[in-house]
C-alpha cells in the first residue's frame, strides 16, 4: 500500500520568510497551491489512495501545514508591502496611504481674471504692462497731470490722504485713479511707449455704483504721429473682445486736465443673442490726446512726440457685461455669486 507523502516542504516556512519581493511570494504560492503540479495540491489527492488511518493523520497535518503556510504568507505579504510603502515615504514626501476627501476645484475671482484677459488682449497690440505704487505723493497724482492747485479733486472729502510725513504741498494719498502710473512711466522710459497699468484705486464714495476701492487700467501710446483715430480704433478692437462683438461706442467731449482734446466714452450692448438688453449707455471710459505740459513735465519733448491715454473702470465694464446690478458685490466674498462667472 503507497502511504501518500508529505510533499518535500521541509524548509518552505523559511522560504516564505525570507521571500524579498512579492513576486517571490506569487511564485511559491503558486509551488505550493497551482491547480495541477502545486505539492500540496498534488498530496492532497493522493490522500484518496491512502488507507482510512493513514488519509486522517496525513490529511491532519496536511491541512494544519496549508493553514500555516497561508498564513506565513499573508503575513510576508504584509510586511513586504510596508516596507515597500516605507522606503516609498522616504523618498517621496507624497503620501500615498492618505485618502482625502475630493476638493472642489476653485477659480480666480472675476475681477482679476478680467485683468488678466485686458493685458493679454492689450498684449497682442503691443502694449506692456506697467503698475505703480497704491499709495502716492500729489505731485504725481495731480500736479504732473497737469491738475492746477484749487481743482476739487484735490478734496479731502474724495481723496484719503494718508499720514505720513510729506513737505505740505505734496502729501501723501492712497492713489484716486491710474493715471499717475503714466507719470512714473513715462519719467523712466524714452518713447514710442506703449502700456496699460492696472490696479487698485480709492475714493471716498460708497453706494450701489461705487466702492471706496475699485479697479481701473490706465493706457499709454505715444508715438512720433498718433493720432485720436488710433485711440479709437485701440479701444474699439479691444472693448469688443473683452466684453462682445456686439457692443456700441459713443464718444463723447470731456474734460481731463491731463488730455487735449479730452472725450468721454459710453458703451451700450444688446446682448449676444439679439437685443434682448435693454442696452442703456453707460460711461466706462475717459481718453484724449496727452495734454503737451504732461510730456513736457516727464521731459518728453511735445514737438517730437505725441500720443493717447485713456482711462476705464474694471467694475462699470463687468457690470455691463455680467447685467449685476449692485458695484457691492464684487467684495462681498458670497460664492453663491462669485460661483456664476
Ligand atoms: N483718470 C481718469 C479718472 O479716473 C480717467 C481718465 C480720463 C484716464 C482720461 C485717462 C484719460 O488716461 O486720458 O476719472
Amino acid at each position: 500500500m503507497t502511504s501518500p507523502a508529505v510533499p518535500s516542504l521541509s524548509g518552505i516556512q523559511e522560504r516564505i520568510r525570507s521571500a524579498s519581493t512579492v513576486l517571490e511570494l506569487d511564485a511559491i504560492e503558486q509551488d505550493l497551491f497551482g491547480r495541477k503540479q502545486g505539492l500540496l495540491t498534488v498530496a492532497m489527492k493522493e490522500l484518496s489512495q491512502a488507507t482510512p488511518e493513514e488519509r486522517i493523520a496525513k490529511g491532519k497535518s496536511l491541512n494544519a501545514l496549508k493553514q500555516e503556510c497561508t498564513t506565513l504568507l499573508a503575513d510576508r505579504r504584509r510586511e513586504l508591502s510596508l516596507s515597500a510603502l516605507g522606503s516609498l515615504a522616504q523618498t517621496d514626501p507624497l503620501d500615498v496611504t492618505l485618502d482625502l476627501p475630493k476638493h472642489d476645484r476653485g477659480h480666480l475671482h472675476l475681477i482679476p481674471e478680467f485683468i488678466r484677459s485686458v493685458e493679454e488682449v492689450f498684449g497682442r497690440m503691443g502694449f506692456g504692462v506697467a503698475e505703480g505704487p497704491e499709495i502716492e505723493d500729489e505731485a504725481r497724482q495731480f500736479d504732473l497731470l497737469n491738475f492746477p492747485r484749487e481743482h476739487a479733486a484735490r478734496d479731502a472729502q474724495d481723496i484719503f490722504y494718508v499720514d505720513i510725513d510729506a513737505p505740505p504741498d505734496n502729501r501723501f494719498l492712497l492713489r484716486g485713479h491710474t493715471s499717475p502710473v503714466q507719470i512714473r512711466y513715462m519719467q523712466t522710459h524714452k518713447p514710442p511707449l506703449r502700456i496699460i497699468c492696472p490696479g487698485k484705486v480709492y475714493r471716498k464714495d460708497a453706494d450701489a455704483t461705487h466702492s471706496p476701492m475699485f479697479h481701473q487700467f490706465e493706457g499709454l501710446m505715444i508715438d512720433r504721429d498718433t493720432s485720436l483715430a488710433n485711440m479709437k480704433a485701440v479701444m474699439i478692437t479691444a472693448i469688443r473682445e473683452l466684453i462682445s462683438p456686439n457692443a456700441e461706442f459713443r464718444f463723447r467731449t470731456g474734460f481731463f486736465p491731463f488730455v487735449e482734446p479730452g472725450l468721454e466714452v459710453d458703451m451700450r450692448w444688446q446682448g449676444d443673442e439679439g437685443a434682448s438688453r435693454e442696452g442703456k449707455w453707460m460711461e466706462i471710459a475717459g481718453c484724449g490726446m496727452v495734454h503737451p505740459s504732461v510730456l513736457k513735465n516727464c521731459g518728453i519733448d511735445p514737438k517730437k512726440w505725441q500720443g493717447f491715454a485713456f482711462g476705464f473702470g474694471v467694475e462699470r465694464m463687468l457690470m455691463i457685461k455680467h447685467q449685476i446690478p449692485d458695484l457691492r458685490s464684487f467684495f462681498e466674498g458670497d460664492l453663491r455669486f462669485l460661483r456664476q462667472f
